[in-house]
């Protein structure tokens, strides 16, 4: 049985990673997988029942009843967190104000790792997040850091209307102790400050060709 091809895309908040894997990943007939998506989704439903995640002690009370499941549709990952999709939530202001708390939490950490290597056995997939090509699939050889300028991550949280502490965030995720956000030494860094998001994905690409993947034109 071949192995499945992991693109991982690791980045800081707002660097244009969603938009760009979402879009590598249509490009090369890809799953697409945000692990985001899993830590705000884990974010939501503790603060729905009560948990700090500032206070690890009330989420770690509350872990093992937590029923996550991860799926695919339509090429892209779902997520259930006992039978709720909590889609419409993920972007919440409070979601984004704890996310990066709860993030820090090692039992949380392993319990979502596990879900995302899961993808690996099922099919070819890009990944975005911040510890993808660090920790989760540390032996693919495409990995990609998506960075660009504060002000301009900034600007594009800005015109989504969501009430976002990136620089907060950004502080928390880099300096946490477990699988902080960090360039894999092995990554390929793309500033994406003046890039469109076609512009990344082609850069990509570009580098996914030199390196032997087959590319569909
Ligand atoms: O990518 P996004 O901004 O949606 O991620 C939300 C938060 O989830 C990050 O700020 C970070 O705290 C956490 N995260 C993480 N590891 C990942 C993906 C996200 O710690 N692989």
């Amino acid at each position: 049985m071949r192995s499945s091809v992991i693109i991982a895309i690791d980045g800081p908040a707002a660097s244009g990673k969603s938009s760009v894997s979402r879009a590598l990943a249509r490009r090369l007939g890809f799953a697409y997988v945000n692990s985001g998506a899993m830590y705000r989704a884990a974010t939501w439903w503790m603060l729905r029942r009560g948990a700090n995640p500032d206070d690890p002690a009330s989420v770690l009370a509350l872990l093992p009843r937590m029923q996550f499941e991860c799926g695919l549709e339509n090429g892209a990952s779902t997520i259930r967190v006992d039978g709720a999709d909590p889609s419409s939530h993920l972007c919440d202001g409070e979601v984004n104000e704890h996310v990066s708390a709860l993030s820090r939490i090692p039992e949380v950490r392993r319990l979502l790792v596990e879900k995302q290597r899961h993808y690996a056995g099922i099919c070819d997939l890009v990944m975005e997040g911040r510890d993808i090509g660090s920790v989760v699939f540390p032996d693919t050889p495409f990995k990609f850091y998506i960075d660009a300028a504060p002000e301009i991550r900034a600007r594009r949280r800005a015109r989504q209307g969501q009430r976002d502490a990136i620089t907060e965030r950004d502080l928390a995720d880099t300096s946490r102790k477990t699988s902080p956000l960090t360039i894999a030494e092995d990554a390929y860094v793309i500033d994406s400050s003046n890039l469109t998001i076609d512009g990344v994905v082609g850069e990509i690409v570009g580098r996914l060709k030199l390196k032997g993947l087959e590319v569909p034109e």
